[in-house]
């Protein structure tokens, strides 16, 4: 995965932090920074108490930990395991991931499984569980909660081993892409945005229901910022992962014999290159009217950053996925390749949107209202507020795979073959 946020933090100092401070479970500092020393100074001033502190200086770097205890005991959410590699999951530690919360969730992140007893909850990325590597059995208490986080497709998850006899009732909690998670997260994809949140015009997406959607605008002029000079390259796709589940690739090679589709990446089709991630956004924004946001998989929900890079990018995204796109994007603000019947007939509409400028442009009639978060927050917050909630009640599953992947006998349901729909393409 692409996003890491820069958390480099002064690793001398936080050792001499927690030896200095943290000796004992009455304060959690498990990683710090030189502001974070400046504080645990100021800590020790009696009557005050660093959490205090934070609250009424908000500038502070939000990287920085606190100590938690004794003033106003923190939650505390444990990685377990790492994901992809990145330790703080990309949320960082301490309070990072909770700064950017409407009510500023009373919780920390932290990495040290000293802590393993005392979290409130524990947070596994299924890709990287390792089952000779698990908290110890006897360990667990009953009012932790086991999560597990996974932002793969199902057709991307090792389901054999969510299947094996120590993962019934193993986990308390889903954080997943899906909206039917007990934590609905995006984090890696990101999510469209109202610019005006207050705006009675302006729906959150993505919605959770069929209702909450407000009619399309009316207007005719739009005044979008898209400069269409040098736009007049038709569809660029920067893709690595060559052979996928969707077919996508093939899907791309049927539709490049009714309008030229160049692609960029290990995949590439021609002599195209880009030097860097920012240069092919570039050539994307500048050249390219539209973009492919194929997913690797089509499955329920599944949509990725690939949908937003182009809606970040002044393109418009040619969707192709399992998920109902109606419930990610304002109608009007992207092409789904399922609402035509062939590769040419969704050729037919682009190419026509090649030559039509002012049709073109009403596909960028979302940026008077919306905006692209890369790396929305929304999940942690809302796992915080699951910890603290009082009403939250108990929960396992007893089935995670059959959960995950919709495991009926042997058919998966949440996930389908390119075969099942309208667009008919091999
Ligand atoms: C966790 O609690 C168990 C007893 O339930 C204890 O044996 C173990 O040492 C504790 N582990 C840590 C890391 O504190
Ligand atoms: C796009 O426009 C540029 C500059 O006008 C021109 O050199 C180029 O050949 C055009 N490309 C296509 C694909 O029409
Ligand atoms: C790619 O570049 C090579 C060498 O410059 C050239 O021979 C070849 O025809 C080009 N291929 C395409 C598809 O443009
Ligand atoms: C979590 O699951 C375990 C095992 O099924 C259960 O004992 C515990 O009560 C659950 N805790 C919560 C907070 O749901
Ligand atoms: C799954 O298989 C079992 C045993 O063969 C059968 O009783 C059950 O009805 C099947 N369930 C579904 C949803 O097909």
């Amino acid at each position: 995965m692409e996003h890491r946020l820069d958390l480099t933090l002064v690793k001398g100092l936080n050792s001499w932090m927690n030896r200095r401070w943290c000796s004992s479970k009455t304060l959690l500092c498990s990683s710090s920074s030189f502001l974070g020393a400046v504080l645990a100074v100021y800590y020790l001033f009696p009557g005050h108490c660093g959490h205090q502190f934070l609250t009424h200086h908000q500038q502070i770097p939000a990287a920085i930990e606190l100590p938690a205890y004794p003033c106003d005991r923190k939650l505390i959410i444990l990685y377990w395991t790492k994901y992809f590699g990145t330790a703080d999951f990309g949320f960082g530690t301490g309070r990072a991931p909770f700064i950017e919360c409407p009510d500023r969730g009373a919780c920390l992140t932290t990495t040290d499984r000293s802590f393993v007893n005392d979290s409130d909850a524990i947070i596994f990325h299924a890709r990287d569980i390792n089952v000779n590597d698990l908290p110890p059995d006897g360990w667990r208490r009953p009012h932790q909660h086991y999560i597990f986080l996974l932002y793969e497709s199902p057709e991307n998850t090792n389901l054999d081993m969510l299947r094996q006899p120590l993962f019934r009732h193993y986990f308390n909690r889903t954080m997943t892409y899906r909206r039917d998670s007990d934590v609905f997260d995006l984090h890696p994809y990101g999510r469209m945005e109202c610019i005006d949140a207050a705006s009675p015009s302006c729906t959150e997406f993505p919605r959770t229901t069929q209702n909450n959607i407000i009619q399309a605008d009316s207007s005719t002029s739009v005044p979008v910022n898209v400069d269409l000079t040098f736009k007049n390259r038709t569809i660029a796709w920067f893709v690595s992962n060559c052979k996928t589940n969707s077919r996508r690739e093939l899907l791309a090679s049927k539709l490049s014999q009714f309008i030229p589709v160049d692609i960029y990446g290990a995949c590439k089709n021609g002599n195209n290159t880009c030097i860097d991630r920012a240069a092919c956004d570039e050539t994307l924004s500048r050249h390219y009217r539209f973009y492919l946001s194929f997913e690797n998989s089509l499955c329920l929900d599944y949509v990725t950053e690939k949908l937003y890079r182009p809606l970040q990018f002044s393109a418009v995204p040619v969707v192709y996925g399992g998920a109902d796109y109606s419930m990610y994007l304002p109608a009007g603000s992207y092409v789904n390749a399922m609402d035509f019947d062939s590769p040419e007939h969704l050729a037919d509409h682009l190419n026509k949107l090649m030559v039509d400028d002012e049709l073109y442009l009403t596909y960028f009639r979302w940026k008077e209202k919306y905006t692209i978060k890369r790396f929305p927050k929304i999940g942690m917050c809302q796992l915080c507020r699951l910890l603290g909630d009082p009403e939250t009640k108990d929960k396992s599953y007893a089935d995670m795979a059959g959960w995950w992947a919709g495991d009926v006998n042997g058919t998966n349901q949440i996930c389908q073959p390119s075969t099942n729909f309208r667009l008919k393409f091999s």
